[in-house]
């Protein structure tokens, strides 16, 4: 806590701090994501580190950092977040100066408080944490760590896991994480974010802008001053079937984090170890890579190599960037994660969406679910 009035507004966010995944067995979610995905096991805590009801473990890759939290209990929060939700994210955690300072403010704009200020304390230092809640079950908490020499935080250890034999994937920060809402609730949450942390609207996408033949959603861009920190917020618009959007609120039994985007300086070299570590991506037709030739002409860009690892490509003004869709992360289709290599543009893609789409519902229609 500081003890001076701040000179910045407490709610000038500095980074994602991390994504807590609230998931039915966190050692094997932890297996998944180090063998699968190349992140490291950086900490654990547990019974052994005097937790009782709760495992978690630690995933660092980069400047991402993802927790798996999964309950020993049958009746705790944690159980039931993952009864009715599947895997998924239950915390979106902000790193700040002044947990408690943005936490009031957030609080005092709107936000609804979750839990906290409260501190976590061992002979590294304290960890000082505040919670908000945001769409459906996923909530936000501040965490202030500038006091703190450990690995991650108080209750946990830090582990050492053997070297990884396999190739490095690559992976460096969040680029930016999605939101699915409900209909005609992508405004609301648009709101909250700028009100409450003071967000500002990036980009929006109409049905118009991402429609199939079938299905359609509506989607809005909100991030903070620096752009550090994007919030695509995505809801349903009407189509002949079930969108991906309204699929994911039926199997997530409501709002919550769809994807995750990670940033990568090498798309292709991250794709090629994640394909040798039995991980697998959303392919587009393959109609896509013609167009792609057209729309690229004048860039030294290899469409071949984008074509044979299903690599997509999107431009702008500013310049184009280059993604790429996992399949689900879990049994429900819900949480994925995208690879994004951007050069120069700040987009996220739109001029993919369509194309997209029509992968996803191919999906979709294999699980019977369009
Ligand atoms: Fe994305």
């Amino acid at each position: 806590m500081s003890t001076t009035a701040p000179d910045h507004d407490p709610l000038d966010l500095e980074a994602v701090d991390a994504i807590e995944l609230w998931v039915g067995n966190a050692l094997q979610a932890a297996h998944f994501y180090r063998t699968g995905w190349g992140f490291d096991i950086v900490a654990y805590a547990g019974p052994e580190t005097g937790v009782r009801d709760k495992v978690s473990y630690v995933l660092q890759q980069g400047k991402l950092r993802l927790v798996v939290t999964s309950s020993l209990r049958e009746g705790t929060e944690i159980a039931r977040h993952v009864a009715r939700h599947g895997d998924g994210a239950r915390d979106i955690a902000l790193r700040v100066a002044d947990a408690e300072a943005a936490f009031k403010e957030a609080v005092r704009r709107g936000a609804v408080p979750m839990r906290g200020p409260w501190d976590e304390k061992d002979d590294h230092g304290i960890v000082r944490r505040a919670t908000i809640g945001a769409y459906g079950e996923t909530v936000h908490t501040f965490v202030e760590r500038s006091d703190y020499s450990g690995e991650f935080a108080p209750g946990y250890e830090a582990r050492t896991t053997v070297p990884d034999p396999l190739p490095p994937v690559g992976l460096l920060d969040f680029d930016h994480s999605v939101a699915n809402v409900e209909l005609n609730r992508m405004n609301f949450w648009v709101d909250f974010y700028e009100k409450v942390l003071g967000f500002h609207l990036i980009q929006g996408f109409t049905d118009e802008d991402i429609s199939t033949e079938y299905s359609a959603l509506m989607s809005k861009v909100v991030s903070d001053g620096v752009g550090r920190i994007k919030f695509p917020i995505n809801e349903p618009a009407p189509g002949k079937k079930r969108s991906q959007v309204d699929e994911y609120l039926d199997f997530y039994n409501g709002p919550g984090l769809q994807h995750i985007a990670i940033a990568t300086d090498d798309i292709v070299s991250s794709v090629q170890a994640l394909e040798a570590r039995g991980l697998e991506f959303m392919r587009v037709p393959d109609t896509y890579y013609e167009d792609l030739r057209d729309r690229f002409e004048d860039l030294d860009l290899d469409v071949d190599v984008l074509e044979r690892y299903g690599i997509l490509a999107d431009r702008d003004d500013e310049g184009y960037l280059l993604q790429i869709f996992s399949r689900m992360n879990q049994d429900r289709p819900t949480v994925f994660f995208e690879l994004i290599e951007r050069h120069g543009s700040r987009g996220f893609g739109n001029g993919n969406f369509k194309a997209l789409f029509v992968a996803l519902e191919r999906e979709q229609e294999r699980r019977g679910n369009l």
